[in-house]
């Protein structure tokens, strides 16, 4: 499939950055010219070759780079992975999801061989080749979801379900739009809601929660959630406040389009065969302003969006203060022309 991997930072001197060919696929998640909260979730199927949509679990130039930042807030933070004693078994069965994914689409990058349970997987791009006993914790390095999540893009969470609720009860978590697992670790689906604005009044969580609890094994979902963050810091948790909190202070006209970024997230609902639970990865992308402006369709929709939301959802987001700035740079990039409907960009 000739991926190249990116040697990239998310960090210090941030050399993060996309390829034309990932600009193109990035997950533009606005398919019209304002937003809202809703429930917006859709059969994760297959998409079009290319898209970010094509497989369960989307590998791209960022993976090693992403997956080395991982292993850096791990080092620094080892809070940020968790697994309550009785999640174990959904580690596991997340651990066959993401291999047997990963092995069937991209059988030039991974391998899964099985006999009985005695497992073998190879992880080509991060040299790993791992001979293990499927279910037993002691013939691999780490738990079974911390093992897997090491090797996969995305932070992942796994709910147990009982009492008619979600219990988010594990999670590897490292990659985050301002709320920390450490926290919010044992609440329930309302509870751990309960800062976003206006949605609980619309119904949204009452009704995403009743969909949730009837999920099918083998049908999983999709949403898009998206916010936006000053430079290409991928950990933008609570815990690294410090350093991330007094750059939202720092954007200028001048710098902007440079060191705004649009992040978002695919997030994927799976029903857990054995466990019954419900795994919650979280895949986020970022693009800077500067890269996003390149597809014309996708300046002007995002003007439209930023300069109509509603105050609260700007201010829970985190970008109030920085509204106007971003406003006047992309209205540089809307002429006025109506957009085409989807989120794709339009044939060049
Ligand atoms: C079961 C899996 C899910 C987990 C673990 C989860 C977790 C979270 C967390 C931790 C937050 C941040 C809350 C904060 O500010 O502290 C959040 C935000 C949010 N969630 Fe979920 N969520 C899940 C499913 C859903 C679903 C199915 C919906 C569908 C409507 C949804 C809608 C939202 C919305 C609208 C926000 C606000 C995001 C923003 O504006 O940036 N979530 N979620």
């Amino acid at each position: 499939m000739g991926l190249t991997f990116n040697t990239e930072t998310f960090r210090g001197d941030f050399t993060f950055h996309n390829s034309p060919a990932a600009i193109r696929r990035f997950p533009f998640p606005f398919d019209r010219d304002d937003y809202m909260y809703s429930v917006n979730m859709e059969p994760h199927v297959p998409g079009p070759k290319g898209t970010v949509f094509e497989h369960n679990f989307d590998v791209d130039e960022h993976y090693l780079s992403e997956m080395r930042d991982r292993a850096l807030v791990l080092a620094e933070d080892p809070l940020r992975c968790q697994s309550l004693p009785h999640m174990t078994l959904a580690g596991w069965d997340l651990l066959e999801l993401i291999m047997e994914s990963k092995a069937r689409d991209y059988p030039d990058l991974f391998e899964l061989h099985k006999n009985g349970n005695r497992w073998h997987w190879i992880n080509r791009p991060m040299q790993i080749d791992q001979s293990f006993t499927f279910l037993d914790e002691t013939t691999l390095p780490y738990g079974p979801m911390e093992y897997i999540t090491r090797q996969a893009q995305g932070d992942f969470t796994l709910q147990d379900q009982r009492d008619d609720n979600l219990w988010i009860e594990a999670g590897m978590v490292t990659t985050q739009a301002d709320w920390s697992l450490d926290f919010d670790i044992g609440m329930g689906f309302h509870e751990w809601h309960a800062p976003v604005p206006k949605a609980h009044e619309l119904g949204v969580f009452d009704r995403a929660l009743k969909f949730l609890l009837k999920l099918q094994h083998g049908a999983p979902v999709r949403r898009f959630n998206w916010t936006m963050t000053v430079d290409p810091l991928l950990d933008t948790s609570p815990e690294n406040y410090p350093v991330w909190g007094p750059t939202r202070a720092m954007i200028t006209p001048g710098n902007v389009g440079s060191r705004m970024h649009l992040r978002v997230e695919l997030q994927t609902l799976h029903r857990l065969p054995r466990s019954n639970a419900i795994a919650f990865p979280i895949r986020c992308y970022l693009i800077r302003f500067d890269e996003l402006v390149t597809i014309p369709k996708w300046g002007r929709r995002l003007h439209r969006v930023i300069r109509d939301l509603p105050v609260e959802l700007a201010t829970y987001k985190g970008f109030e203060r920085n509204r106007a700035t971003m406003v006047d740079y992309l209205a540089r990039f809307d002429d006025g022309a109506p957009t085409s409907p989807g989120w794709m960009p339009d044939p060049e």
